[in-house]
């Protein structure tokens, strides 16, 4: 595989051409205590639009709104050129109950508040965020739908969500001529690989491009940490709280099968002389149904390391492998479906390929 920002992939169930590997704006801003000033995150992005890259992914809440604000300033000068993706769903204003979930007036607060921030007058694609369990899909597909024929956005996403509602979802739209959602942005990566269960397959029988987060697992996948981050619970020695690895301990990035993945992406890595980084992105590039990962780098050594991924081929038995450590258990149905008996029943011994 040799590929560059410039061999662009079809998102979805659209014509939108896009870059194999989006540039993610969580880390442009400092407010999360994780990210890149604004000089860094300048040089992320003329480093990235350089060499012909044109995905970017933020959200109106990233960084307390600077991820917005500092892509809006960014842009200005070539604004049609780009695909911007945002997301709503997120509470903007703590106390206000209509100010974040997935109904028609946070949608459409938040896209306002998206468009100032952005400085521009559309949104490329836009994200339902997070699933809130509490709006009726018809009034969130109608919200989606007036903004698209209002010219506010012009294409619909959903992020995550279950994969029932999602279906669901693009069948009503689908059967009314609203617009379908082009795609699924779900955390996806060799530590994270449960969206194989039923998301991914469903995305792709439903026209969804996956567009995956956290492909390095919050930079676990990178190689640098190890049995003495096996600490899930209290501050990791030496950082401060709001930092990255602090937040990969608070979230449980860091554990015995983590760091067993990441040792066999070490390994591959250096058997292609590679670094591990392009190792892991290699792999969720080549995922079925995979569009594009979304990379998350602070520093633009760590987008140029990770841009070397689309460099990498891994051979069938490093591939088997990756997906020997990492691999998760099915649950059912798939469990049972895959099963000799199942396969027996429904098909006898007969060979009938599942491909039209
Ligand atoms: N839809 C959603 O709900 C959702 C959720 C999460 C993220 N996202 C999107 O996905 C993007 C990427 O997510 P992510 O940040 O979790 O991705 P990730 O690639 O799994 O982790 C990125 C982190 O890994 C470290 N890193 C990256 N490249 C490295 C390299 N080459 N060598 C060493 N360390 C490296 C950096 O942290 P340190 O250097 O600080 O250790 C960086 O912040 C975000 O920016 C955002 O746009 C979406």
């Amino acid at each position: 595989m040799s590929l560059t920002l410039d061999t662009y992939r079809l998102l979805g169930r659209s014509g939108l051409r896009v870059s194999p590997l989006a540039l993610g704006t969580a880390t442009f801003g400092t407010e999360w205590g994780w990210g890149a000033g604004r000089e860094e995150a300048r040089r992320l992005f003329d480093r990235y639009t350089e060499l012909g890259g044109n995905f970017f992914d933020t959200a109106s809440t990233y960084t307390n709104g600077s991820s917005e604000r500092l892509l809006g300033e960014f842009t200005r000068t070539d604004r049609d050129g780009l695909v911007l993706a945002t997301k709503y769903s997120t509470l903007r204003r703590p106390g206000d109950p209509n100010s974040g979930g997935t109904h028609r007036k946070s949608m459409l607060a938040s896209v306002e508040a998206s468009l100032r921030q952005l400085s521009t007058d559309y949104i490329d694609l836009l994200y339902l965020n997070v699933w809130d369990f509490r709006t009726p899909v018809e009034e969130i597909l109608r919200g989606l739908d007036d903004l698209v024929r209002q010219g506010k956005v012009l294409y619909v996403a959903i992020s995550s969500a279950p994969a029932w509602q999602v279906s669901r979802m693009q069948t009503i739209a689908d059967l009314r001529g609203w617009s379908p959602l082009v795609a699924l942005e779900i955390e996806y990566s060799l530590i994270e690989r449960t969206g194989e269960r039923d998301l991914i397959p469903m995305a792709r029988e439903m026209g969804l491009g996956v567009v995956s987060f956290s492909p390095l697992g919050g930079g676990v996948l990178t190689g640098k940490y190890g049995r003495e981050d096996l600490n899930p619970t209290g501050p990791v020695a030496g950082e401060t709280a709001g930092s990255r690895r602090s937040l990969n301990a608070a979230l449980g990035m860091v554990t015995e099968r983590t760091l067993a993945i990441a040792d066999v992406v070490k390994e591959v890595a250096s058997e292609l002389g590679r670094t591990p980084a392009q190792v892991a992105l290699a792999w969720t590039m080549k995922a079925p149904g995979v569009t594009a990962p979304i990379i998350g780098a602070r520093t633009v050594a760590q987008l140029e390391d990770n841009l070397g991924a689309l460099q990498v081929d891994l051979t069938p038995s490093q591939l088997a492998r990756l997906d020997e450590v990492s691999a998760i258990d099915p649950g059912i149905p798939h469990s049972l479906l895959a099963s000799d008996h199942i396969r027996t029943v429904t098909t006898g011994h007969m060979k009938i390929e599942n491909r039209r």
